[in-house]
């Protein structure tokens, strides 16, 4: 029996199971996919790419003004996975009141589960579809509660109460899956009011039948087809483009009672209809129509099936004639209308969503190429930026050292440049101090207090004029070195710094001069000097020693003369000098001895004197006398405040040029150490300079190789993502082979 057999059905759960777990996997990919995607738009370093994604949407996108989305994608797989479960084989039946719909649907569910019975019986639209339950219900339009439901005549009960219910109603009978099996196979049973009752039939196909995958006119085959039925039927086919109609002429059992006329009436049935089905409603071709024109008794079938249900004999009770071959021309229908909806149903439910998710992968696929191939270039672009700044970065090490090396041997020669230079120029500035002196004009007078405020402004001036002197002879050369020096490294350090960083390295040489210190402390320096400006006879005893000896001997010749003076006279000469005695010594002795021969011979010089007396009279000698203290006189009187102003310069200028000249080498050296400084100083700049350049490109090369890793990543994830996608599209591929 068909019944025992594989039922066609089967075809479309079979089909609905594979491609809803075909999309379950369409959906785990595509969420993979959109997180994926996000993660290359969400990352800044990535830009390239997620442009070159965005390119390859707006091309997929239906409005090439509007680009389409990844997660549009996802959420048309999953609406499509939700419409998917709920997708079943629908059948409707439709025809005159009292033809029969509810009992050939009672038959093929093989019990009494809607109410049937003479007269307008059925007066909404119930639907009859599994429950994985053991209990019935039903639910009405516009409300979630579940009525239990026991019997055929609580269900009728149920359904004359409700008085809210009208032809245009649906009522949804859940009828447990385990009672019966074709219900189990996603089959829902349409029953419907007849068509004679309404004129509403436009929105009866509208609301009911717009899935409906199988149209069953139950005709009555006491009778011929009525217009109210074919009219319904023009209607479907407006709305369809070829439907699927099945014509059952019911209650063929009445044919036993004029066994005569029986084939007559059937061809004359089986005429009208075809031509019905093919002429009429182009819904079929001839063959075809024939096929699906059956001549049954369901209430035969229905009390047969429900006898066996109850574990009675087949044939029991009354049959009529002619009982085995309605019942099997039901079983033909059956099986018929069982291949044709699973067929139908699995072309019409899934055919347009596997081509929609075809498409997707489609798309998908090539937003994952997109990312292989822009990730591949990108990558292979970050590895040769990578190389070129590696390259770089050694060139900038090695020009550093190198150039270190260099700027160190020529500020070294620069300072010694500047140490001459400084040098030269205070010697020479030594030599013109006397100018310098000469030029100063101030208030002098020999008293302490303004001989004390004297010196301090002429040291001032000093070292005002001095420090002016050597700026203009050397600062400016100085500077020009000092500034052409940093001009020069600046220029041998640019080619190491990236342009960015030029405008900055530039600030790092000041316009100003270089303002180097000289430090001539004129007033520390004179802090000891101590002016003579007593009146000193210029042919005076100690003025003449000093002229013969110079004052530092003489100084000390007076020391020992005035000694020798206070002790007494010895006859003996003093002893010779021995030949190794220093000069010191030597002239001490002279003068020691000279002392001692004055003060020895001046009772000889007395005798000489009365010789001379008596030589040259008392009138020369008169007159020399006299001369000489003429000259005393002179100098006495040219002695004036002036006249030790004069002396008191000149002892300065001698006493300033002895300390300078002390002085000269550890200037110089101040002054090139200063030079040093500021070349050092401005090169340890430039070289940080350089020294942020090698760490911005240390950083460079540490995040150009985590966007390479990065990009390797990618391009595996899109590499593998892209395989999935062809995997899939394959699986879609194999569905459309087998099922579409
Ligand atoms: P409405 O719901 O009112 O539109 O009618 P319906 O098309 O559903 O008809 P229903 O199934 O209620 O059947 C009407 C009457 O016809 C019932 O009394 C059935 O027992 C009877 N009937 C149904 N099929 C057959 C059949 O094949 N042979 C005979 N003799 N009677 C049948
Ligand atoms: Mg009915």
């Amino acid at each position: 029996m068909a019944e025992t057999e594989a039922s066609p059905l089967k075809h479309f759960v079979v089909a609905k199971k594979k491609i809803s777990a075909i999309f379950e996997q369409l959906l785990q990919y595509i969420t993979d996919g959109a997180i994926f995607v996000a993660e290359i738009q969400e990352n800044e370093e990535l830009q390239q790419i997620s442009e070159k994604i965005q390119e390859v949407l707006k091309s997929q996108g239906e409005n090439k003004s509007q680009s389409a989305d990844i997660n549009e994608y996802k959420q048309k797989i999953l609406g499509i996975s939700g419409v998917l479960a709920r997708r079943h084989m629908k059948v409707a039946f439709f025809g005159r009141t009292s033809n029969g719909k509810s009992t050939v649907i009672n038959a093929m569910l093989q019990d009494r589960v809607l109410p049937s019975g003479i007269g307008h019986t059925t007066n909404c639209f119930l639907s009859v579809e599994g429950t994985d339950g053991d209990k019935a219900f039903l639910m009405t339009e516009g409300s979630d509660e579940r009525k239990s439901v026991k019997t055929v005549n609580q269900l009728a009960h149920a359904l004359h109460m409700d008085e809210h219910l009208d032809t245009g109603c649906l009522v949804q009978v859940f009828w447990p899956k385990m009672k019966c099996e074709v219900l189990g196979d996603d089959l829902v049973l349409m029953d419907s009011p007849g068509t004679d009752v309404t004129m509403e039939l436009d929105s009866w196909i509208d609301k009911f039948c717009q899935d409906a995958d199988v149209f069953v006119l139950v005709a009555n085959s006491e009778s011929t087809l009525m217009n109210t039925e074919k009219h319904f039927f023009y209607k479907v086919k407006e709305h369809f483009s070829k439907p699927n109609i099945f014509i059952l002429n019911n209650r063929w059992d009445a044919s036993a009672s004029e066994p005569e006329y029986m084939e007559d009436v059937r061809r004359q049935h089986m005429d009208r209809c075809v031509n019905f089905l093919v002429e009429e409603l182009k819904a079929a071709d001839y063959q075809e129509a024939q096929n699906r024109i059956f001549f049954v008794s369901a209430k035969e079938v229905l009390n047969t099936r429900m006898h066996k249900a109850q574990g009675m004999p087949e044939g029991g009770g009354a049959l009529a004639e002619g009982f085995q071959a309605r019942l099997q021309e039901f079983q033909s229908f059956e099986q018929a209308f069982k291949e044709c909806i699973s067929q139908s149903a699995v072309k019409t439910k899934f055919e347009q969503h596997t081509f929609t998710a075809k498409q997707i992968m489609k798309n998908v696929k090539a937003i994952m190429d997109a990312i292989n191939f822009a990730a591949i270039d990108k990558r292979k672009q970050s590895e040769d930026m990578k190389e070129n700044i590696l390259s770089n970065l050694n060139y900038v090490h090695n020009q550093i050292n190198r150039l270190t090396e260099d700027v160190k041997n020529k500020i070294l020669k620069i300072s010694e440049e500047v140490e001459t230079k400084v040098s030269n120029a205070i010697t020479d500035e030594i030599c013109h101090l006397f100018v310098l002196v000469e030029e100063f004009h101030g208030d002098f007078y020999p008293s302490p207090q303004v001989l004390k405020a004297y010196k301090t402004e002429i040291n001032r001036h000093i070292e005002e004029g001095m420090g002016r002197n050597l700026t203009d002879r050397c600062s400016n050369a100085i500077h020009a070195t000092v500034q052409s020096a940093k001009l020069d490294m600046m220029e041998s350090l640019k080619p190491l710094l990236p342009p960015t960083a030029w405008s900055q390295v530039h600030t790092l040489i000041p316009c100003r001069n270089f303002d180097l210190n000289y430090s001539l402390n004129c007033s520390h320096l004179c802090a000891d000097f101590q002016e003579d400006i007593e009146f000193k006879f210029s042919l005076g005893w100690t003025s003449l020693v000093n002229r013969f000896l110079g004052p530092h001997n003489a100084r000390k010749a007076l020391q020992i003369s005035q000694t020798l003076a206070s002790t007494p006279i010895t006859t003996s000469l003093p002893s010779l000098p021995p030949e190794n005695a220093t000069q010191e010594e030597l002239v001490v002795s002279v003068v020691t001895g000279l002392a001692s021969l004055t003060s020895r011979t001046s009772m000889t010089v007395i005798i000489v004197g009365g010789v001379v007396w008596r030589t040259v009279g008392w009138r020369a000698i008169a007159l020399s006398v006299s001369l000489y203290g003429l000259v005393y006189l002179y100098e006495r009187l040219t002695w004036t405040t002036k006249a030790k102003e004069r002396a008191l310069k000149r002892q300065l200028v001698d006493y300033l040029t002895e300390k300078l000249q002390m002085i000269v080498g550890f200037t110089s050296a101040n002054c090139s150490h200063q030079v040093q400084q500021d070349l050092a100083a401005t090169f340890a700049q430039l070289c940080q300079q350089v020294d942020l350049t090698e760490k911005n490109l240390e950083k460079e090369i540490e995040r150009l190789s985590l966007v390479i890793e990065q990009l390797h990543d990618l391009e595996k994830q899109s590499h593998t993502l892209r395989s999935k996608s062809a995997g899939l599209e394959a699986e879609l591929d194999n569905f459309i082979k087998q099922y579409l």
